[in-house]
């Protein structure tokens, strides 16, 4: 695990958006895994403005999205499709028959709606980029505490804490879903790639017990641990729990310059 631990939340997402133009510049095709939620809004923003500037296209770009409530109609301002549209696909020049969202309706099975999202990730050649954030209960996705860690697309309750924490973007009396699909661990941990960013002091527990605890269903996140290209972007309240901060800047900044005289920094 690479962990950059980085002054504010915009000091992250410009770097954080490095790692996104330099996947869309290097390969012909690229395949990109979108996260929603409150922290990969800054990211979108930066990705917008350097689209608007011509320093990056989304022409030749797939993404898969984490996960989709069950049974939301797209065009519900409370659905994921829209949250993208709002926050980056309606800004970009990105083709909509290019991004999917792992959907399921009522009278659909949930099983062949997860395999056929796990066919269609595959088709494109597998994600290369997988943006994550964490859930204060270290969910990645909508992967919960006790989600087997080997799990594939699939339907999953949610928990009272995430519906308690997602609550603040319904307004009172407003139907909130407590039902989601969701990649599985297992299809995060395929991506070559994962990038996941935390801000915020309510993020600091579950930070320190993705990165310091022992590899346990009971924080998703923790599985980060066994990918061979895992980086951790944190801003200074995220990793307000950690007790190695030092040796992470430091193992960065060694980094940065190994990568400046090889020339290279990630290898998508
Ligand atoms: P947030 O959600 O970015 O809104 O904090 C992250 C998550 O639940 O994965």
């Amino acid at each position: 695990m690479q962990i950059i631990i980085h002054e504010s939340p915009e000091k992250l997402a410009q770097s954080a958006a490095q790692w996104v133009q330099a996947l869309l510049i290097k390969k012909t095709k690229p395949v990109l895994g979108l996260a929603t939620g409150s922290t990969p809004i800054k990211l979108y923003k930066v990705l917008v403005e350097k689209h608007q500037r011509g320093e990056l296209s989304f022409a030749d770009v797939k993404t898969f999205n984490l996960d989709e409530y069950f049974d939301i109609d797209a065009k519900n301002p409370q659905s994921y499709r829209s949250f993208m549209k709002q926050h980056l696909f309606d800004h970009v020049d990105i083709n909509p028959s290019n991004t999917f969202l792992p959907t399921c309706k009522k009278g659909q099975d949930p099983r062949e709606q997860g395999l056929a999202y796990e066919k269609e990730i595959k088709e494109a050649g597998g994600i290369d980029l997988q943006i994550l954030g964490i859930g204060g209960n270290g969910h990645i996705g909508f992967n919960e505490p006790s989600s087997s860690l080997r799990s594939r697309t699939r339907i999953k309750t949610l928990t009272q804490q995430t519906l308690k924490d997602n609550s603040r973007l319904f307004t009172p009396g407003e139907y909130q879903p407590t039902l989601a699909m969701t990649m599985g661990i297992a299809t995060i941990l395929d991506a070559k790639y994962v990038m996941l960013m935390a801000t915020g002091k309510q993020k600091a527990t579950a930070v320190k017990q993705m990165i310091t605890g022992g590899v346990s269903a009971n924080c998703p996140a923790s599985v980060l641990q066994m990918h061979e290209n895992a980086v951790i972007f944190l801003d200074k309240e995220a990793a307000s729990e950690l007790d190695d901060h030092e040796y992470y800047e430091w193992a960065n900044e060694q980094n940065n310059k190994l990568n400046e005289s090889l020339g290279f920094f990630h290898n998508f």
